[in-house]
């Protein structure tokens, strides 16, 4: 009882976390993009560091979720909406992961970030949210 109680509180801290990272760090991309500027050295550590936090609240979701859904459900055969939340989430996941690789390797040999990637990712980002939310919404109705 206790333990779901703390899994669950966990699990909405980090989707917290994880939409804070897509909002803030889509604002401070926008900005320099509108500016047709690269963002400084400071911005672009502080990108970095919410890509890792997004990265890190996404494990946790996952860590917390797979609890969840044994220890409430028996598994992960609940309903189509939780199979859709699952799969985006997944998605989401490896997009992550993906931008993450992409901005270590670019500031490891100096180089900013690729524009366009950074763009779709930051968009599909918010996207697969909207579907894990929604799917989420309609999965535990
Ligand atoms: C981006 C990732 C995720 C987001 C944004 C997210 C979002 C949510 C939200 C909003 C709820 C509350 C739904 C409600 O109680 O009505 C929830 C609950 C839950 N989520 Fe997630 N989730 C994510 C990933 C996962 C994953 C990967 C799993 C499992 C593998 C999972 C399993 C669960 C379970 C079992 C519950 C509890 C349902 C209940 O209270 O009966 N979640 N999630």
């Amino acid at each position: 009882m206790t333990i779901i109680i703390i899994l669950k509180f966990i699990h909405y801290l980090a989707i917290v976390f994880s939409g804070g990272v897509l909002v803030g760090g889509g604002v401070i991309q926008s900005v320099y993009a509108k500016a047709n500027q690269i963002p400084d050295l400071n911005t672009a550590k502080i990108l970095k560091l919410l890509g890792y936090i997004g990265l890190i609240s996404l494990i946790i979701l996952w860590i917390s979720g797979i609890i969840l859904s044994i220890n409430l459900y028996g598994g992960f055969i609940i309903n189509s909406a939780f199979t859709i939340k699952i799969i985006a989430a997944g998605f989401l996941l490896g997009l992550s992961a993906f931008v993450n690789f992409h901005v270590f390797n670019s500031s490891k040999n100096n180089l900013p970030p690729n524009k366009t990637i950074m763009k779709i990712a930051t968009m599909s980002g918010r996207g697969l949210l909207i579907i894990v939310l929604i799917a989420a919404a309609i999965a535990f109705y």
